[in-house]
């Protein structure tokens, strides 16, 4: 059989990565977490040194923006141009700039090309692909397309509670991070086709197996 492609978007704190990487290894699916290019972009222009806010600088990272995977037990690893940026990414200093490189166009249309290439090259039996526009633009045609949703109340709690009391206003700036995302691609309502999965009510484990399930439902 052909590599089930299964896509999942949804906001910030959804819990959609940790969500869709347990189900992928559930699966015996592989993973793609496409945030993490976005996050290996933005380093890069940081380690650059380069103004986020200009456009033109962002798109001349692009041509010589060298974006690894490399999967490891425990998880991938990333690396830009020979760095490990598997950490670096996750670093606040990132997060605050990565929608920055994420709205410049030509960006998604490069990041695009990588991840239908990486979804091309899945052997069976699948992947399970995570971000926020992977239903609608990058895998339109996959098997199973999710929206992952969870109340905002929801979302920032279990953001906070993964944060030291100090890092209380890391929970505000997801909701700004949405804000501006949102503004660039619409992961806030389904598109036809689309399941939604609403996890506010749901714990961790039961909406792995909501996921799961709704795979086994429709493969
Ligand atoms: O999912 P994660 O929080 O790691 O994504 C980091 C950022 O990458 C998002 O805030 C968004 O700006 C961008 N992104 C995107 N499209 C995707 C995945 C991530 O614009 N498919």
């Amino acid at each position: 059989a052909s590599p089930v492609v299964v896509a999942v978007d949804g906001p910030a704190g959804s819990g959609k990565s940790s969500v869709s990487r347990a189900a992928a290894r559930e699966l015996g699916y592989d993973f793609l977490d496409t945030g993490a290019a976005y996050r290996g972009l933005a380093w890069h222009a940081l380690d650059a040194g380069i103004d986020l806010d200009d456009a033109d600088a962002v798109r001349g990272l692009l041509a010589a923006f060298d974006y690894r995977v490399v999967p490891a037990p425990g998880g991938a690893h990333v690396s830009v141009g020979g760095a490990d940026v598997t950490e670096a990414i996750r670093e606040p200093r990132v997060t605050a700039v990565v929608s920055s490189v994420a709205r410049v166009p030509e960006v998604r249309v490069a990041l695009n090309d990588v991840f239908r290439r990486l979804i091309r090259e899945t052997p069976s039996p699948g992947i399970v692909v995570e971000g926020r526009d992977i239903t609608t633009v990058v895998a339109p045609d996959a098997q199973v397309r999710i929206l992952l949703t969870a109340d905002e109340e929801v979302r920032i709690a279990r953001r906070a509670a993964e944060l030291t009391p100090d890092q209380a206003a890391t929970a505000r700036q997801l909701a700004e991070r949405d804000k501006a995302d949102a503004k660039v691609v619409d992961f806030l309502t389904a598109a036809d086709g689309v399941t939604t999965l609403d996890s506010t009510h749901l714990n961790f484990a039961e909406t792995i197996q909501a996921v799961v399930d709704l795979v086994h439902d429709t493969v």
